[in-house]
């Protein structure tokens, strides 16, 4: 029923869920009402995400609510082998295994897809892509799904404008207390921590060279600052680049910061950012990672045909290419998540938004039967995960008066 890597690392998994459960209020008091209420009653979840802790939680919650769940990992580098374990223990269907190879990713996706699921959630797209291609028959069953990231929106968009998207797809990533929060303090936490917990080197006095500055750049770029970097920023576009500039960082092509970086992050969504002619001028030692969606933001191809010999790092998370110079690039988890790959993703207190925002998008659709198209999350959905937030904080904001409320209207 279940492909895991080893049913017996349970126990370390139960700990992770228990830990970030205690941390995710929001969610906590979603599955305080799904327990009793059942709103997912006889639905069919699949679910493609990074399957790490807090969204063995999400999967959790989902169950809860009366839905039969089935999930795998949106990247094979994602799978917490533990976490897999553990919830398979708790009434989840799970296919995934951590390193799995192109093929053993893919037959994981179409077990998930298997239970002909009514809901989808999604993460850069792999079960919509399947859903439009070799699954095509499964979509009639479909109410409806949400989309976690930027990329997975990006693709979205361009199948609906073609008129070819064949069910509504809710994007949870444009919701303000998504984006404001995951992409920008997410990411930014996250990949600096899975950059220093597999190099455990120093980021203060070091130059780091962060490419694109949307959310999740923007988060990559002022943590650097935070930890004393000396940052320079890349991008195309320009009111982006002007935005680096005032926010304090320096911008160049990355033509002429691949000669000055200490550390490289790309995040810009697209593909051969940090190329050839870059390793060509790069100092001996610098460390690239990316935190983008996709493997190819580093043409981590080019690298390896480059390269005259690998040289092993600290962990298998850090591996070296050493040039015909002499020269050793340091790439980090083959180029995929580092945050996820090398780390264990966002904090759970960021998740905990996130997530509250994928299980009421589900019962949005559930609710409202829309038709096939893209959709944002509903205010109110936004709004409430804000007040709750606030509140499981302890902390109250001012109210407008009604006549506060009249003049904004009336000005
Ligand atoms: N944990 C689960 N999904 C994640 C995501 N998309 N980004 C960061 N951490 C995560």
């Amino acid at each position: 029923m279940h492909t895991l890597r080893n049913p017996q690392l349970a126990a370390g998994g139960h700990a992770k869920m228990d830990w970030v459960t205690a941390h995710m209020p929001v969610l906590g008091q979603i599955r305080t009402r799904y327990q009793e209420a059942k709103p997912l009653a006889g639905q069919r979840v699949a679910i493609s995400l990074h399957l790490e802790a807090k969204t063995a939680v999400l999967a959790e919650v989902l169950h809860l609510g009366g839905a039969q769940v089935a999930i795998t990992s949106s990247n094979p580098l994602t799978a917490q082998d533990d976490v897999a374990a553990a919830l398979a223990e708790r009434g989840v269907e799970v296919h995934a295994i951590r390193g799995a190879n192109a093929d053993e990713f893919d037959q994981m996706h179409h077990r998930v897809l298997d239970i002909e699921p009514t809901l989808i959630i999604d993460d850069g797209g792999e079960l919509t892509e399947r859903l439009h291609g070799v699954r095509a028959d499964l979509a009639k069953h479909i109410v409806g799904g949400a989309e976690e990231t930027t990329t997975g929106v990006t693709r979205l968009r361009a199948l609906a404008s073609q008129g070819h998207l064949k069910y509504p797809m809710i994007l949870v990533n444009d919701a303000d207390m998504k984006h404001l929060f995951d992409n920008r303090y997410g990411t930014g936490q996250s990949t600096w921590d899975g950059i220093m917990r597999s190099t455990n080197l120093v980021v203060a006095g070091k130059t780091a060279v962060v490419a694109g500055y949307g959310w999740c750049g923007k988060g990559v770029a002022e943590r650097a600052r935070g930890l004393g970097a000396r940052v320079i920023v890349t991008e195309v576009n320009p009111v982006r680049a002007n935005e680096a500039l005032m926010d304090g960082h320096q911008v160049m092509p990355m033509d002429e910061a691949a000669r000055l970086g200490d550390y490289f992050v790309t995040v810009t969504g697209n593909y051969g950012v940090i190329r050839s002619e870059h390793f060509d001028v790069m100092k001996d030692g610098a460390i690239l990672s990316n935190a983008g969606h996709f493997d190819v933001e580093v043409d981590v191809k080019a690298l390896r045909q480059t390269a005259v010999r690998t040289v092993p790092g600290r962990t298998s998370d850090v591996v070296g290419y050493q040039l015909s110079d002499g020269r050793v690039l340091w790439l980090l988890a083959e180029g995929r998540l580092v945050n996820l790959a090398a780390g264990d993703g966002h904090p759970a207190e960021i998740m905990d938004m996130t997530f509250a925002l994928q299980a009421l998008s589900l019962e949005h659709l559930l609710k409202s039967r829309l038709a096939a198209g893209v959709y944002p999350v509903p205010e109110d959905v936004d709004h409430w995960v804000a007040q709750i937030r606030l509140r499981a904080l302890g902390l109250a904001i001012d109210q407008l008066s009604e006549a506060q409320r009249v003049y904004m209207e009336h000005s």
